[in-house]
């Protein structure tokens, strides 16, 4: 639980913290459902010598097999290290070089200045912005949503 058991952790997601049964009886199969069916994407877990991490997903866009969604999510005690960037550029290398994408892209709200920074670090480009409408929205919602994306020829660019 000391991911989504972690407020801070989940400051932008959820802006709360979500107890086990919560996490087993409702997100995992929202996971388990947007990871696809034919295993070459969905989420990976990270380790270091000192046991996980957090996970890394990419996950398929139901209705563009060329297209993925790239996300993460540590335990605070891993952020500071560079491990979020490290395995996302992995998922990238898996998502362009094995699995044949011409598109991956990656969300959080604007105010997620952590997240987007990974994003800029992997050299994602930002792509759009837009105000969403929430039940209960979280604080810096009005700033809106951000995303950022990379398609296979700007990979192949990179330096
Ligand atoms: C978003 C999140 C994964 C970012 O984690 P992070 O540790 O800041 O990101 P990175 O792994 O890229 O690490 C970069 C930091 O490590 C530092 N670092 C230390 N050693 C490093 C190394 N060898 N290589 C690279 N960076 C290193 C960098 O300087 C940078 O620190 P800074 O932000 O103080 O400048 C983390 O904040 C998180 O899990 N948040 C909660 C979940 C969430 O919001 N997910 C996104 C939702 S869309």
């Amino acid at each position: 639980m000391a991911l989504d058991g972690d407020v801070e952790v989940m400051r932008y997601l959820t802006g709360r913290a979500r107890a086990r049964a919560e996490v087993l009886e409702e997100w995992l199969p929202v996971m388990s459902r947007d990871a696809g069916t034919d295993g070459s994407l969905g989420y990976w877990a990270g380790r270091t010598v000192a046991g996980f991490v957090g996970w890394w997903c990419l996950n398929p866009a139901p209705e563009d097999p060329g297209d993925a969604e790239l996300g993460y999510r540590l335990r605070r005690d891993a952020w500071g290290h560079g491990y979020a960037t490290e395995g996302a550029l992995a998922l990238l290398a898996h998502g362009f070089e094995n699995v044949g994408l011409d598109h991956v892209w990656a969300q959080t709200m604007a105010v997620n200045r952590a997240s987007r920074a990974v994003m800029e670090r992997l050299g994602l480009e930002f792509e759009r912005t837009w105000v969403g409408e929430w039940n209960e929205p979280l604080p810096g919602w009005e700033q809106g949503e951000v995303a950022y994306g990379l398609t296979l020829q700007e990979w192949r660019a990179r330096p």
